[in-house]
């Protein structure tokens, strides 16, 4: 059965029909062609099809098309800035060497924005913590750290 829905993309209202049994990351991927969004587990274990909906972080491969009537969407693609350029945070990432495949990376950028529009001064354990639904098999954590890090840094002098 299909169902129109209207919610935010990335900051662009958007009318779409959806199948009742499609999850959001299916939507995003398959009807948007938004695949920045990456499918790993396809069961919320992992991260890697991350999104922000109303501002926080949610796994969309878990979570149906059709909740997302009336939402706040900001996917990858929504994440730099409107020039095209990389946000601090991507910029971070690729700085650090935090990027190896690439796999996660959407995901972990997705939770870091959350994290950091939470908390605009974590200490290196709530980074953790604010990061711990999301995996990577290749870069062993402790550059993303440091990104993350880096970014809290760079804002915080911004400020001074
Ligand atoms: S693909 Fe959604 S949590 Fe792994
Ligand atoms: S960079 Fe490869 S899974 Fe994280």
């Amino acid at each position: 059965m299909l169902k129109k829905i209207n919610c935010i993309i990335n900051g662009e209202p958007k009318e779409i029909e959806v199948d009742v049994r499609e999850s959001l990351l299916d939507m995003l991927r398959n009807r948007l062609h938004l695949t920045g969004t990456k499918q790993g587990c396809g069961v919320g274990e992992c991260g890697a099809c991350a999104v922000l909906i109303d501002g926080n972080t949610i796994d969309s491969c878990i979570y149906m098309a059709v909740w997302a009537d009336g939402k706040n969407i900001t996917t990858i693609e929504g994440i730099s800035k409107p020039d095209g350029s990389l946000s601090d945070i991507q910029q971070n990432y690729v700085d650090k060497g935090a990027v190896q495949c690439g796999f996660c990376t959407p995901g972990f950028v997705i939770s870091t924005t959350a994290l950091l529009n939470k908390n605009d001064d974590p200490s290196r354990d709530e980074i953790r913590r604010g990061l711990s639904g999301n995996l990577c098999r290749c870069t062993g954590y402790q550059k993303i750290l440091d990104a993350v890090e880096t970014t809290v840094e760079q804002r915080r002098n911004s400020k001074k």
